[in-house]
């Protein structure tokens, strides 16, 4: 049983309403569809992990403007909709080590749910950037594909690999986890506009 104060309807609510950027859109239920698909890989629950991968960027369509802003209004809108401060602490925690979010720069991750949603989250780029690149396909993308991708440091460059090499730490490998977002992804290819 979830500890979840709202339906996953009502959160697509609450991002919808900020009218979002289509892309970071796609972001945040590609980051929701591998969060559920590590979660069941890990036999964690896949509606807790996944509601966090939905939310985790919950301020950033109110916040791009100012980066260093992203996450400080989080934990009002998610105290607003009922989500406790371990929630919210999760949601925070991919944050941490960023230079530029003060509050946040010093603080590390230290539990398997933070690891998982930071690889996750940050892994959605890697296999958005290489799906447009094949045409929008992600129905037959293996996880070969997507590790050179991962090795190849000028393809999508801005992409964390340390971030999403974190994973290890929650007990999957690298290619696990590669397999989870490319099996996750394709069950809401319709969704974002793959094929
Ligand atoms: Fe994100």
């Amino acid at each position: 049983m979830s500890n979840l104060p709202i339906t996953r309807a009502q959160a697509i609510g609450i991002l919808k309403s900020q009218n979002p950027e289509e892309f970071d859109l796609i972001h945040y239920l590609m980051s929701e569809a591998v969060m559920r698909e590590v979660a069941l890989k890990l036999g964690e629950d896949p509606d807790y992990y996944g509601m966090l991968g939905l939310l985790h960027d919950v301020d950033w369509t109110l916040t791009k403007n100012d980066v260093s802003s992203h996450l400080t209004k989080a934990p009002e809108i998610l105290r607003g909709a009922d989500f406790n401060e371990e929630f919210i602490e999760n949601v925070l925690s991919h944050g941490y080590g960023f230079p530029e979010l003060p509050e946040l720069k010093n603080k590390v991750r230290n539990k398997k749910i933070e690891w998982v949603l930071a690889s996750s989250e940050t892994l959605t780029g890697l296999v958005y950037a290489y799906a447009l690149m094949r045409e929008k396909k992600i129905t037959d993308m293996e996880v070969k594909g997507l590790k050179k991708k991962f090795r190849d440091k000028t393809f999508a460059a801005g992409c964390r690999r340390e971030i999403i090499a974190e994973i290890e730490k929650a007990g999957l490998t690298l290619d696990e986890l590669f397999l989870c977002s490319i099996e996750g992804i394709k069950k809401i290819k319709d969704e974002i506009g793959l094929a």
